[in-house]
């Protein structure tokens, strides 16, 4: 009985080492086979993935990007370093670099898309859509479009139902777009366009540049409304909310025909509290995703008649946007819908709220620079109470005699666009806060120094 039972452990031993042996060969060979299959699958696509990986994996010390279209040295890309660093590698700090706030380059956003570097990434075939058109004979990509009106409602910053839709290049094609749309084709007299000061400059230089018949610039909103001047007159008005430079929640102070710029209507630069219902709205790709150097903006239109003249305008300007960029921004958009759309806002939200505590930290100590007022607002994206992070600070230098806050900040080592660019006066100046991390630190940097000397005593960071 006891040789029996001895066998019978034998056999089960060996049986469960065979099976062991089996099971271990299968999920090696299995798993093998299954990488391979999925490596045969890629044929013409790995040569130029493995170009992107590589020349992306050049660190520039941090302090700059190579780019697969950048020049190449001995070859070998070149780094394209960040203001005031430089070398081959970017390594080298410039000394005394003074702090170049001037432009609204959306970088700081770059961190987000190099950490969905997987999802983001796009890869276009020699031939992918050669066409001028789609399928349907339209020069637009219906599923950008869905993805677009899925993201507004998403967000809940305005209404697409039973709205149209136009791409532009960029949302600066799409404001004078607009404004063609607008103006009064029978009117003898041009249709007067107009911004409430301080307003984004390209609205005065577009439609003074392109010297319509039909439109001409007429200034400020509020000297129109003290004046009355609006009587009987055909008005434009731009209504940028929020607004560049001071980042105010704005409305239509005339109360005639209304073009809502929304470039800067994300859960990044404001609480967003309800949904826009324009008749005409715009919006870009460059300050909801950072990339403004996709140029790609969409305007979002109540009546047919109008859709149809902004359509025009972009069909006879471009023959349509260019469906490489079509595809990107449909590839951006679909990691941007990801978990409702989280990710994205809270990395761009925390960014711009850490940015703005460490800014007036450094401006509560100032009584000779001031900053603009923000006041907390219901975020229904957020569903909580918060202050705007606006994309800009509006400074203003408080003693009478520095009347040209621009000259005194440079004095300081700081670049700032001056406030006459906006229409304003030049006591004020705006400075960028949405450029790189780098630039965002000696910004800081140069502000704390200048601060400092105010309070006789130098502090560097
Ligand atoms: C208020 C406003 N509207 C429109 C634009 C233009 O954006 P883009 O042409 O990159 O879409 C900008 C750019 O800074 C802006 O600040």
């Amino acid at each position: 009985m006891g040789k029996m039972k001895r066998y019978c452990y034998g056999f089960c031993l060996l049986i469960s080492i065979a099976i062991n042996i089996l099971l271990s060969i299968n999920l090696y060979v299995g798993e093998n086979n299954q990488q391979t299959t999925h490596r045969s699958l890629l044929t013409w696509s790995e040569k130029a993935a493995a170009e992107a990986e590589e020349v992306a994996a050049i660190s520039c010390s941090g302090h700059g990007r190579a780019y697969v279209d950048g020049l190449v040295f001995d070859g070998q890309p070149v780094c394209e370093c960040y203001d005031c660093y430089g070398g081959r590698d970017c390594s080298e700090l410039s000394p005394g670099c003074a702090a170049d706030a001037e432009s609204g380059d959306p970088v700081f956003l770059e961190p987000f898309w190099m950490q969905h570097a997987a999802d983001s990434a796009v890869v276009i075939s020699g031939w992918h859509r050669m066409s001028y058109r789609y399928p349907d004979y339209t020069t637009m990509s219906e599923e950008l479009e869905n993805y677009i009106r899925k993201l507004h409602s998403l967000v809940g910053n305005a209404i697409t139902e039973g709205r149209y839709l136009v791409f532009g290049i960029g949302s600066s094609q799409l404001l004078n777009a607009a404004v063609y749309a607008l103006s009064s084709e029978n009117s003898s007299s041009p249709s007067n366009v107009l911004a409430s000061i301080p307003f984004y400059p390209m609205y005065k230089e577009q439609t003074m540049f392109f010297n319509s018949e039909s439109f001409q610039f007429e200034g400020d909103t509020n000297s129109w409304q003290s004046n009355n001047w609006t009587n009987n007159m055909d008005v434009i008005e731009f209504v940028t909310s929020p607004n560049n430079p001071d980042g105010e929640l704005k409305k239509s102070v005339l109360g005639g025909k209304t073009i809502y710029d929304h470039a800067y209507f994300w859960p990044h630069f404001t609480p967003i509290t309800g949904p826009s219902d324009h008749d005409l709205m715009i919006f870009t790709l460059s300050k909801l995703t950072g990339h403004a150097g996709t140029r790609f903006g969409w305007a979002i239109i109540k009546d047919k008649d109008v859709y149809e003249k902004v359509a025009n305008y972009i069909s006879v300007a471009d023959l349509g946007i260019s469906k490489d960029t079509q595809l990107r921004v449909l590839k951006l958009l679909k990691v941007s819908v990801e978990g409702d759309g989280k990710p994205l806002f809270e990395f761009s939200y925390n960014k711009m709220r850490d940015r703005w505590d460490r800014l007036t930290a450094v401006f509560s100590k100032s009584t000779r620079f001031s900053i603009q007022q923000r006041h907390p607002l219901h975020c229904n994206f957020f569903n909580e109470t918060r202050l705007p992070s606006p994309a800009y600070a509006w400074v203003k230098c408080e003693r009478e005699e520095e009347d040209d806050c621009g000259a005194v900040l440079e004095a300081g080592k700081i670049i700032g666009r001056s406030g006459s660019i906006f229409s304003a006066k030049d006591r004020y100046t705006r400075l960028s806060l949405i450029k790189s991390q780098d630039d965002f630190e000696l910004l800081l940097q140069r502000l704390t120094e200048l601060v400092a000397l105010e309070n006789g005593s130098i502090e560097t960071m």
